[in-house]
């Protein structure tokens, strides 16, 4: 995830440093740079990762736990843990695959990104979405991001099973 949104934001113009807890760059390092923070890293591991996020700074949560009984919920355990951060679910619905792709645009359509969060801080994750050419679309408050780590681990059991997530999703028709 990473890497392949980190290319695309590249791409777009901006500057980048992706860290680790192993190679040249620390997390403290990565944590400090710029003013969003992506997440890519296990579920499990988030709490841990966000210690080098400097107070007061704005967080991108893509990770996704389906657990063997379902779902687990990083965003709240991210909430819960650094109350002083500003934390937007995002990007957490679509194979990593797509962010290595030269173009998002599906069936003729360009993929859609919801996001949940505080509102001023979706504002400002919203632009990072439509640079690689998706659709941002404010999904809701912070209340709400456990219905998109819902939503993953659902699709993510449809693409397991070999069924169609979007024929599934098929809106009301008529
Ligand atoms: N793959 C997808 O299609 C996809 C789609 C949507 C959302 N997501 C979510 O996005 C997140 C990242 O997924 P990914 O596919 O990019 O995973 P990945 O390729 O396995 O990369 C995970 C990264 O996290 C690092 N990491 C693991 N444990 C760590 C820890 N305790 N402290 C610091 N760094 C740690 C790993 O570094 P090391 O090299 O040091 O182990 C690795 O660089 C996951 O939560 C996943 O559920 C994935």
């Amino acid at each position: 995830m990473a890497a392949g949104l980190g290319a695309g934001w590249r791409a777009a113009g901006h500057r980048v440093l992706a860290g680790g807890r192993s190679g040249p760059v620390s997390l403290a390092e990565a944590g400090r740079f710029g003013d969003v923070t992506l997440l890519a890293v296990p579920a499990t591991a988030v709490v841990e990762v966000l210690a080098h996020v400097p107070t007061g700074g704005l967080v991108i949560d893509c990770t996704n736990l389906v657990t063997p009984d379902g779902v687990g919920h990083p965003y709240a355990a991210a909430v819960a843990a650094r109350p002083d951060l500003r934390v937007v679910k995002a990007f957490n619905l679509c194979h990593e695959s797509a962010w290595r792709l030269p173009s998002r645009v599906f069936g003729g359509r360009p993929l859609a990104v919801p996001m949940r969060g505080p509102p001023d801080a979706v504002a400002r994750v919203a632009p990072l979405a439509a640079d690689l050419g998706c659709t941002p679309f404010d999904a809701g408050g912070p209340e709400r991001a456990a219905l998109l780590e819902a939503t993953a681990a659902f699709a993510i059991g449809l693409w397991f099973a070999g069924l169609d997530a979007q024929a599934v999703l098929t809106p009301p028709l008529g």
